[in-house]
């Protein structure tokens, strides 16, 4: 595809070396962090465990306190019961006691990107800010970058509960 006909899609293309730095710029994140999350995610397609539906999925995320956490879709003969690659990499974030996380990224196979499904979408909300970037690679690594706001529109976060006991039973 073209890098004009990217463009329609809001796609970015990745040999586009200032297209990527206003991405850094716009969304707080070092050349080098942009740089690991994107080989990170491509990487961690290969650790998916997808026998049923082979559609590999690969997700890295970025704590702020620095180190990066990666996961691969995990899925089951009970189909329900399978993970998506992004809670693998949350999850193992937060077991690890990363609890703040500054940007996911994204990786698989089709083109235009895939987006974190809606359950993701909520797993992500628990652990990032609204404005974090949310970034989406395609199956030749151009990618889609959205702020979870964006992709989360009027969300339900911690902060909404009020405190335990404090509602009438
Ligand atoms: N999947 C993910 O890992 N992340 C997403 O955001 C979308 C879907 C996985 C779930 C399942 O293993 C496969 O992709 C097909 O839906």
């Amino acid at each position: 595809m073209s890098s004009s006909s990217l463009a329609q899609f809001g796609i970015i293309a990745s040999n586009d070396p200032s297209a990527i730095e206003s991405t850094c710029r716009d969304y707080g994140l070092s050349r080098a962090e942009f740089k690991q999350l994107h080989e990170r995610c491509v990487a961690a397609k290969s650790s998916a465990y997808c026998p049923y539906s082979k559609f590999r999925v690969g997700a890295s995320v970025i704590s702020d306190d620095g180190p990066y956490f990666d996961g691969g879709n995990i899925e089951n003969a009970s189909y329900p019961v399978g993970t998506c690659a992004e809670r693998v990499a949350l999850s193992k974030a937060v077991s690890e006691g990363h609890r703040k996380i500054k940007a996911v990224a994204v990786a698989t196979d089709i083109s235009p990107p895939a987006s974190p499904c809606g359950m993701c979408r909520q797993f992500i909300r628990e652990f990032c800010d609204l404005k974090s970037p949310i970034i989406m690679f395609d199956k030749n690594d151009n990618y889609v970058v959205l702020r979870l706001e964006e992709i989360l529109p009027m969300s339900f976060g911690p902060e909404a509960l009020p405190p335990p006991g404090s509602l009438k039973s």
